[in-house]
């Protein structure tokens, strides 16, 4: 079977591009990453690229005038490497609506909340501000507006007394390496349909079982 070719846009650290990267080197994995896009030279996860052998390549958006001429080069680019999927992993730059429409179904993120909870930034310290017993991550496909759009995997952790937004953010980041190469294998086997503001998976067979928090067992 032919794999997906997947492109990974990164902005810093790279770890999620680390675990797509991991998950794509198995060889029954159905997508390749054939490209991986930074729009900062010093981003970190580059290294991840060029461990792995996977070109790459740095467009900076501050070379650009606008948004648009910004996200033309990218679309450009992605073309050019016959990219069938792009994956947003911790990219910080917000695409124009006309890229979003282009890349329609094609163009996944991962946000580190159980959105459409606590979209935007400082999700775990507005996540314990508010006092929720889970957090989470989130893989949806992109849309015009910020950290919407139909959503595939969502994992959740618990919030434990004592913790701050470090400690969450570590548990949160350990589940988004399982969720996105999940998700990514989900969209790459066809599994996911689109149906307006949802996205259906194929084929669960069984559901997980409701987790509490705090445990009911020491709440008697
Ligand atoms: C992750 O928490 C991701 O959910 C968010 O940005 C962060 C990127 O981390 N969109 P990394 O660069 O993948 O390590």
């Amino acid at each position: 079977m032919a794999r997906l070719k997947v492109a990974v846009l990164i902005s810093g650290r790279g770890s999620n591009l680390a675990s797509l990267i991991e998950a794509c080197a198995a060889p029954a994995f159905p997508a390749e990453i054939r490209l991986v896009l930074s729009n900062r030279a010093d981003a970190a996860g580059l290294a991840h690229a060029a461990r792995a052998a996977i070109p790459s390549a740095v467009i900076p958006h501050r070379d650009f005038a606008s948004r648009e001429t910004f996200d033309g080069a990218l679309d450009r680019t992605l073309q050019a490497a016959g990219i069938e999927l792009v994956c947003l992993a911790g990219f910080m730059r917000l695409l124009t609506p006309d890229f979003v429409a282009r890349w329609r179904d094609r163009l996944i993120n991962i946000h580190p909340s159980l959105l459409p909870a606590f979209r935007g930034l400082d999700t775990h310290a507005r996540a314990l501000a508010a006092g929720v017993r889970f957090a989470g991550c989130t893989v949806h496909f992109v849309r015009p507006e910020m950290d919407e759009g139909p959503i595939i995997v969502q994992a959740a952790v618990p919030v434990l007394p004592g913790d701050d937004a470090e400690r969450l953010s570590a548990r949160v980041l350990e589940a988004e390496h399982q969720a996105y190469p999940l998700a990514l294998r989900l969209v790459a086997e066809g599994k996911v349909r689109v149906d307006g503001d949802r996205a259906e998976i194929a084929g669960i067979a069984a559901a997980p079982p409701s987790i509490f928090n705090p445990p009911r067992e020491t709440c008697q």
